[in-house]
């Protein structure tokens, strides 16, 4: 998909489709408008007849509208406008896509990007225009070799319309924003899709020396099984041992920023398959647990959006990845563990191991002498309980910290709601046998998951996203979202001054 900015006269684009938005009882918008009076009232006409009301998400597509320079128009149903925000818009869009799809059209020029929904301004509904695109066009196909059920879209290009000259530049910096936003949430999508006996942890190794292939200022390191060993990352080694796919430590470096400036650290779990180990999950919706990965994804998408923008930034992702299934020598519950911390873990349920590989990793980030960490995890089923599938669930004692996050959230469209990280529950992780225990029972699941990851990020200014509600889509329309890689590269530009 290729992104442009287009300003001028309306009435005299020329394209093979023009999209215009109409609010409800046929109220035309402004570009609507001007391509109304340029053809002498020929919208207007129409819409009197009753065809199109204005109703959200209806589209109808005019052929030979005199008088204009395009060569059909594409009318789109936005709703009422006292209602019209990020949401409408952005099914507004939606509708429009999938009309430009079923009428086969590659080309075309957007004028929905004038119609200022509420509490975005432009750079936001530009940026906005360009992932929405992006994402009803992704078409997972690594793996399919029938395409016909799903083709291809044919859309190659779309040409976002302003209607002031003075504000092309400025938009044309958020589209750049928006595309490497949609390039990474490809990637994190892509890698997130792909079947668990493919995307093993030495796959996301390789993707991770594919990114560095693609972006030579990437630096790319992976940490084997025995580096991890002489760590002492006996938690995190512990839940792949019994797979026999080798566990991997990804790491890969951006040093974008000043040479000493401490950098921001982006840590994502990268199970690549969650059988819940002898603590093992019901067989309903299992297959859902190769999307187990999509912390590490969301990490992979953010780097790339990163390194798209090339942005002066010290920036570091870390994706420590494995399986967790049953085997002989997989961990019991009762085992105990010695995290590279030196804190000992009484693992009650081998299925809380999400925590096991992240609780290494993120003692070894202490090394980079963090700016922030934040990680991102596909945690906890109690999440999903919690906030449902809209928001992910941020943890984090530190008030500015949270702030910023969810501000990035709702500045993206993707966003994070916070929940409370308050001692009060640390007890819940209390072992008769270890320093602590992996899971703290079924009141507050999410939060004392938090609890546990806390204990291991005391040398830093740290956050957690809980993202299992929002890092894939169950059912019907099942696949990888690329979230949160919206909200984590807009915390990124905003950080190193470019958002
Ligand atoms: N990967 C799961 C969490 C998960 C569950 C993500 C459902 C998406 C959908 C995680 O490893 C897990 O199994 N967590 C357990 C924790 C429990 C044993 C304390 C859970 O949520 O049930
Ligand atoms: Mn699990
Ligand atoms: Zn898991």
């Amino acid at each position: 998909m290729e992104f442009k900015i287009k300003s001028g006269d309306i009435a005299k684009q020329k394209t093979p489709c023009l999209i215009l938005g109409v609010f409800e009882k046929h109220k035309l918008t402004g570009p609507a408008d001007a391509i109304d009076k340029a053809s002498g009232g020929h919208l207007s006409r129409i819409l009197r007849k009753g065809d199109l009301n204005g109703d959200i998400g209806r589209t109808l597509l005019l052929y030979q509208v005199p008088d204009v320079g395009c060569e059909r128009v594409l009318l789109v149903g936005c709703g009422k406008r006292k209602e019209f925000g990020r949401e409408s818009y952005i099914k507004a869009l939606a509708a429009a896509v999938e009309a430009l799809n079923t009428s086969r059209t590659t080309q075309a020029v957007c004028a929905l990007t004038q119609l200022a929904p509420e509490g975005l301004d432009l750079p936001c509904t530009i940026r906005q225009a360009v992932t929405t695109t992006a994402d009803k066009t992704y078409r997972y196909e690594a793996t399919k070799t029938d395409n016909k059920t799903s083709p291809r879209h044919p859309l190659e290009r779309l040409d976002l319309w302003v209607s002031k000259k003075q504000d092309v530049k400025a938009a044309e910096q958020a589209l750049r924003h928006g595309a490497a936003i949609a390039a990474g949430v490809t990637l994190a999508k892509e890698l997130a899709n792909r079947p668990g006996n493919i995307c093993t942890p030495t796959y996301l190794a390789d993707a991770a020396r594919g990114l560095g292939d693609d972006y030579p200022s990437l630096r790319v390191e992976v940490l084997e099984e025995d580096d991890m060993e002489a760590l002492g990352m006996g938690s995190l080694l512990s839940v792949s041992r019994g797979s026999r796919q080798p566990a991997k430590l990804i790491i890969m470096e951006h040093r974008g920023g000043k040479a000493g400036a401490k950098p921001v650290v982006l840590v994502g779990k990268g199970l690549t398959f969650d059988a819940g180990g002898i603590s093992l999950k019901p067989a309903q919706d299992m297959d859902e647990m190769k999307f187990d990965m999509c912390g590490g994804a969301s990490v992979f998408g953010a780097m790339r959006a990163a390194l798209e923008l090339d942005l002066p930034i010290n920036l570091i992702g870390i994706v420590p990845a494995s399986e967790n299934l049953p085997d002989g020598a997989a961990n019991k519950p009762g085992d105990i563990v010695t995290s590279m911390s030196g804190q000992t873990i009484e693992v009650l349920n081998t299925d809380a191991e999400g925590r096991l590989i992240l609780c290494d990793a993120l003692t070894f980030v202490e090394r980079f002498d963090p700016a922030v960490v934040i990680d991102m995890a596909t945690l906890t089923g109690a999440v999903v309980i919690a906030l449902g599938r809209h928001p992910s669930g941020l943890f984090t004692q530190d008030d500015k910290l949270a702030a910023e996050i969810i501000e990035a959230g709702s500045q993206s469209g993707d966003r994070a709601w916070r929940l409370p990280l308050w001692d009060d529950y640390q007890e819940q992780l209390d072992s008769n046998f270890a320093d602590i225990a992996n899971i703290g029972g079924r009141d507050g699941g999410s939060i004392t998951a938090a609890c546990f990851l806390s204990r291991f990020t005391k040398k830093y200014p740290w956050a957690h996203l809980d993202i299992a509600g929002v890092a894939y889509k169950p059912g019907k329309e099942k696949g990888g979202t690329g979230r949160p890689v919206p909200l984590l590269t807009q915390f990124l530009l905003k950080r190193s001054g470019e958002g």
